[in-house]
This record gives structure tokens, C-alpha cells and sequence, in this order.
């Protein structure tokens, strides 16, 4: 039976860094059909409440339906040291991150993260996410695994590194291609997983292993490729040390064959002017981590001038270097930093980052990031009024934007309404009870 989703609803046809914020269009009362796990039609209620009397009808009122949104960076491994305090990149990875994934040797504590960071996920609105996993081929596997039982899209890789990290976490050239080939094989298209090649970033793969990964990604030109670029000036220098005939840090990775479509570079934030006109000819793209880049101390990365650059960028946690699971938490960390920059984020570009923008990062945006006929059917329903704090300044609003901006600025999973992924809702919360399930 197909299911009628009522209530505002927010389509993108475009993306609102080029074509502004009227890329959007909003239905104060509109419509979504789902059948089969994909999207069926979008317009007013008027219109296909009628057009489809036998399906289930969820009326979410005057909460807002958008695309579920897309994290096109994170690291699900490092959920239980979220928020650690006190060190900067390369410390922080000493003191938290390295332990901390060498615990998910067990393969049973790793199945036990995997599955809270997909269920952490789903409870802040996030229906596809890009991470990273540990050393351990058994942490890809998990994480595939707790995505599908959820019905999640996900792009996820087995982390690379030969150098620079404990032994307990480092692997050869050889080791690293072939787990990876391996895992390819396993997860790559397999329902909705993607696989995402994965050295960690230059520091921690020899120039023998970053070659191998670019020989691996030109055999499996579809899988993603996703690494670490210019986060901190220190790692900067470090990766001057360290490849000393390298122009600078992108050209590393490029001429190990790992920079083009397909590319997501975390961070991005120190660019030099020849890196970013590299990165804007190669087609690849990038994760912008705000909260992340304030709460390790890395810099403001200057999102409107990739955007304008025509580099390709989307919105990421990076948990858990950011600070929250919350997409919308992660907007507002990026209107700061673009305060910071000069350079006020609309709304629509804020949502179009954490939904379509991440999504064509992932090359996944003719599936997911959009409501559109066609699309996979993974929705957020979002209130707008859910604290009081938020309430009463949304109360005023005369537009949609003025509506959702104090969500964006203030809201976090107490906002998500209902989840919906893969054409089942998975969260649903203040339904009243003859609307059915959701
Ligand atoms: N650079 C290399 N590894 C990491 C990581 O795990 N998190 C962040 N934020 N930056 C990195
Ligand atoms: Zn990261």
C-alpha cells in the first residue's frame, strides 16, 4: 500500500549557490507519495489526497518534509569520544582516536558501535552517511551490515594506514589493496551500500600505499575514493616533510592517482590558490566539517569561494572530531564559520549542503538529497516549533526561511519528527493514533 506524507513540504530544483534561494519551493500543504521505496509523486494535498484514496495517510501537520539528510563525512568508529576534550589534529588522533579504534578489534564492540551510530543517526534525521571505519577489514563489515538492517544508504571503507599510527592499527601496501579488494567485492552495490576507498590521509599511507589505493580506485572507478586534505596548518607542514617533491598537499594525493570524480577531500580548509583550481578541474569534491574545524582549532574553511570556484561541496559531521551528530547543529556550525568568512549562508544553501549538495558530493544525487519523483524514498519530517526557545521566535516568522532558520540555528533530534528510509519510516513521535503507523 503506497503512503501519503502530509505537510510542508521543501523541494530543491536546483542548487541555491547558483541559482538562489528560489532554487526551493515550498507547499505550505504538500504532498509525498511512497511506493515501492521511492518516491511516486510530490504536489498539493488538494491534489493527491484525493488522486490516492487507499494509501496510508501520515499527517505531520505544519512540520516540514524534506529530503533525509545526507553526511558525507563522518567516522563512526570514534562515536564513543565525541567530544574530548582539549587537543588539537594530530594530538587528539595520540590521545583519543588511535585507542579508541583499537578497541573495534573486537569485532563484537565493533558490531555494538556500528549499530549505535546507525540508530544515532536515524534519531538526528540522517538517512545517508559517508564514513570512515578502522584499520580492521571486520569494521567495514559491521557498519555495512547495521546499515542494511536499518535500510540506510551508506558509502563506507576500511581505513588505510602503513605509517604514522600504533602498530596495533597500521598495515602494509599490499595488505591494505587487498582487504580492500576484497571488501569492494563484498559490499560495492550490494542494496544500498556504496564502497569509498579509503587512506586515512598522507601522514599515515607511505607513498607505496597511496600508489596502490590509486590503482585499486582506477580499477573500481565507481567506488568513491575519501581522504583528509589541508585540515590543520601543522598537518600542512607535516605533509611538506613528508613529500618533498609534491607541489603541495592535493598534488600528493593526485599523483597517486586519488584526486577526481568521485574524490571526497575532508576539510579543505588551507587550499592554495592551484590547489583549489586542481580541485575544481578534477571534478572532485569536498566535505565541509564545521563543527569539527572550530572544535579541534583548525580554521574557517571558505565554502561560498569553493562553491563559486565550481567545486562540488557538501555538509559532514566528521564525528568524532565534530561535535554533534545533528545535521542541523552542523548548519548552524556552517553559518558561523561563514559569518567568520564574510559571507552570510541563505537557508537554502545552509539545507541544500546537508541534503542535495552533500549528496552529489557522494555522486549519489540522482538517488538521494532531493524530493523528486524517482528519488529513493528517505525523508525527514521536521518541527519547527520544538522547544520553546525555537517556538517562539519561529512564531513570528513571514516565511518559510524565517521559519526554519531558528530550527537550523537551535534545533537538534528533539526537531525530527519522523525518519523515513528506504520507504519505511523508522522514527515517528506525536502521531496521533487513527493516522496510522507514522
Ligand atoms: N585526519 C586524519 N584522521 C582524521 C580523523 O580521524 N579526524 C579528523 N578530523 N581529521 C583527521
Ligand atoms: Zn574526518
Amino acid at each position: 500500500m503506497p503512503d501519503l506524507l502530509l505537510g510542508q513540504t521543501l523541494v530543491f530544483d536546483a542548487d541555491p549557490f547558483a541559482e538562489g534561494p528560489g532554487a526551493a519551493r515550498h507547499d505550505a500543504h504538500g504532498a509525498v507519495l511512497i511506493e515501492g521505496g521511492h518516491i511516486a509523486a510530490l504536489g498539493p494535498a488538494e491534489v493527491l489526497r484525493p488522486a490516492h484514496p487507499g494509501a496510508r495517510v501520515h499527517d505531520y501537520g505544519r512540520a516540514l518534509i524534506s529530503a533525509g539528510f545526507v553526511d558525507c563525512h563522518m567516522h563512526y568508529p570514534q562515536t564513543g569520544i565525541i567530544a574530548s576534550w582539549g587537543r588539537r589534529l594530530i594530538d587528539w588522533l595520540d590521545r583519543y582516536t588511535f585507542p579508541e579504534e583499537m578497541r573495534l578489534a573486537d569485532p563484537a564492540h565493533a558490531r555494538t558501535i556500528a549499530a549505535l551510530a546507525c540508530d544515532l543517526a536515524i534519531d538526528h534525521g540522517t538517512t545517508t552517511f559517508a564514513s570512515y571505519c578502522t584499520t580492521a577489514a571486520h569494521s567495514a563489515d559491521a557498519i555495512f551490515e547495521a546499515a542494511a538492517t536499518r535500510g540506510l544508504r551508506i558509502i563506507a571503507g576500511r581505513t588505510c594506514m602503513d605509517r604514522n599510527a600504533p602498530p596495533g592499527l597500521v598495515d602494509t601496501p599490499e595488505r591494505a589493496a587487498e582487504e580492500t579488494a576484497a571488501l569492494i567485492a563484498r559490499w560495492h552495490g550490494r542494496g544500498r551500500a556504496g564502497y569509498a576507498i579509503t587512506p586515512r590521509f598522507a601522514p599515515t599511507s607511505s607513498p607505496a600505499q597511496l600508489a596502490a589505493l590509486g590503482a585499486l580506485w582506477a580499477a573500481h572507478p565507481d567506488c568513491a575514493m575519501q581522504t583528509h586534505l589541508s585540515e590543520q596548518t601543522e598537518e600542512v607542514a607535516w605533509v611538506a616533510e613528508l613529500f618533498p617533491a609534491a607541489r603541495d598537499y592535493l598534488d600528493v594525493y593526485a599523483g597517486a592517482g586519488l584526486c577526481g570524480p568521485g574524490a571526497v577531500f575532508g576539510h579543505a580548509i588551507h587550499l592554495t590558490a592551484r590547489e583549489r583550481a586542481h580541485l575544481a578541474r578534477s571534478g572532485a569534491g569536498v566535505a565541509h566539517c564545521p563543527t569539527s574545524n572550530t572544535f579541534i582549532g583548525s580554521g574557517l574553511c571558505d565554502v561560498a569561494g569553493l562553491k563559486a570556484d565550481g567545486i562540488a561541496v557538501g555538509l559532514a559531521s566528521d564525528t568524532g572530531g565534530g561535535s554533534s551528530f545533528s545535521m542541523l547543529r552542523t548548519m548552524a556550525a556552517a553559518y558561523e564559520v561563514g559569518q567568520l568568512r564574510g559571507r552570510a549562508l541563505h537557508p537554502a544553501e545552509l539545507w541544500w549542503l546537508a541534503t542535495g549538495g552533500s549528496a552529489e558530493v557522494l555522486r549519489l544525487g540522482d538517488r538521494v538529497g532531493r524530493l523528486a519523483p524517482g528519488m529513493e524514498a528517505d525523508v525527514v519530517v521536521i518541527d519547527l516549533d520544538s522547544t520553546r526557545a525555537i517556538a517562539q521566535r519561529a512564531a513570528r516568522a513571514e516565511t518559510l526561511w524565517e521559519a526554519l532558520f531558528p530550527t537550523i540555528m537551535m534545533g537538534d533530534d528533539r526537531a525530527v519528527r519522523a525518519v523515513w528510509a528506504d520507504g519505511r519510516c523508522l522514527r515517528a513521535r506525536g502521531v496521533a493514533p487513527d493516522q496510522g503507523a507514522a
